[in-house]
């Protein structure tokens, strides 16, 4: 067992990280919050296997429960459903200093945690994450949200959990589309700023993906580079946009497939991303070809789709373009964009030419088009 201590002063909180932690949930909460009652949070995939657990740790612990079961997928972060949620916490009259745990993968964590926020105005919050993406991203680091016709995550709130618990085991039961998705995030942490990271990914991802030592090492350190970014920009006003790097062109092409995941889940749209934005940096002459050809075959060799034509369905250069638009990081009508200058290099690209965006994704386009029309023979 691991411990990652997020510094946001009197918000500091520790990520916990390590096998067999649910069994002992309620005892790191009751060590930690004066909670009478807790509401559990999650999808009736993750119910099947972890509900009861968690609820019989919490109630041995003194902590008595209720169960709010939400429909798997992203259609779940929605104000339909947050509305729901809010509503029984409610009406089960739960109080400010009792606790929501959200225990279920990113959508869990994102709905839950923004119940949590707003419910009473302001809940205390305890993330267990059990996908490989929530653990290592979207459970530490405070940001809450749901998506809306217009875009994803443009509703939500930065609020900051009391405890991360990630229980390793989770991942045993977790789909390998799913984990595979959840090591773009991983990835992406050596592509931001720790080639060291990323050469070590690249010699030991196979025994990550079996599991152990291996993949236990991964999340932390995957988890102890983003509580270094949060600690130093909570709100995202310079630094932490780093983390969001392959995120504007994935984030379209999820947008774009109306968040079906049958196309496109999350972690495989930051993967494309990531490849698109080493790729853009190179035709810019940000970066060496090579380096972006060495993401593309660590990604490829991870089963994660790197080319815009490996997600189902059809997609335009001004639709992407259109979707972009969207993004959290657009000021003043200008795109920015997390480009870089090699591997372990991401910086921060504001103002980038929107034509020669454009033009790059036509170009990537027509490739794809090319590679498809002459895989068909024709
Ligand atoms: N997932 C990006 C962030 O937490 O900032």
């Amino acid at each position: 067992m691991s411990g990652v201590r997020v510094d946001l002063g009197p918000r500091s909180y520790d990520v916990i990280v390590g096998p067999d932690l649910i069994a002992s949930i309620g005892r790191h909460v009751t060590t930690r919050l004066d909670a009478g009652r807790a509401a559990i949070v999650t999808d009736r995939n993750v119910a099947a296997h972890y509900l009861e657990p968690v609820r019989a740790s919490l109630e041995g612990e003194g902590i008595e429960t209720i169960e709010i079961v939400v429909a798997p997928g992203e259609s779940s972060k929605s104000f339909a459903v947050l509305q729901g949620v809010v509503g029984e916490l409610l009406r089960s009259k739960l109080e400010r200093g009792d606790v929501v745990v959200a225990l279920g993968g990113g959508v869990v964590g994102d709905l839950a945690g923004f119940a949590a926020a707003i419910s009473r105005r302001g809940m205390h919050l305890v993330q267990v994450p059990t996908s490989l993406l929530a653990q290592v991203d979207s459970s530490v680091g405070g940001k809450t949200g749901i998506n809306t016709p217009e875009g994803k995550n443009l509703v939500g709130a930065f609020y900051q959990p009391r405890l991360v618990l990630a229980d390793t085991d989770t991942l045993d039961t977790l789909p390998g589309r799913e984990f595979r998705a959840g090591y773009a995030e991983v990835a992406k942490y050596g592509l931001i700023d720790d080639e060291e990271f990323f050469a070590w990914l690249e010699d030991n991802r196979e025994a990550i993906f079996l599991g152990g030592e291996a993949r236990e090492s991964a999340i932390c350190r995957s988890v102890e580079a983003k509580a270094r970014v949060v600690a130093a920009d909570e709100r995202e006003g310079g630094r932490r946009a780093l983390l969001n790097l392959g995120h504007t062109f994935g984030h379209a092409l999820e947008a774009i497939c109306g968040y079906d995941a049958a196309r496109i889940i999350h972690g495989e749209g930051v993967a494309v991303g990531m490849a698109l934005a080493h790729r853009f940096s190179a035709a810019e002459g940000l970066c060496q070809q090579e380096d972006a050809d060495r993401v593309e075959r660590h990604l490829e060799a991870a089963g994660l789709p790197t080319r815009i034509c490996d997600i189902p369905g059809a997609f335009t250069p001004a639709e992407m373009m259109e979707a972009m638009a969207q993004d959290k990081k657009v000021k003043g009508g200008r795109l920015t964009f997390i480009l870089t200058r090699g591997v372990g290099r991401a910086y921060i690209a504001e103002d980038v030419d929107p034509d020669a965006v454009r033009a790059f994704l036509a170009a990537e386009l027509e490739t794809s088009a090319r590679t498809h029309a002459s895989s068909l023979g024709e």
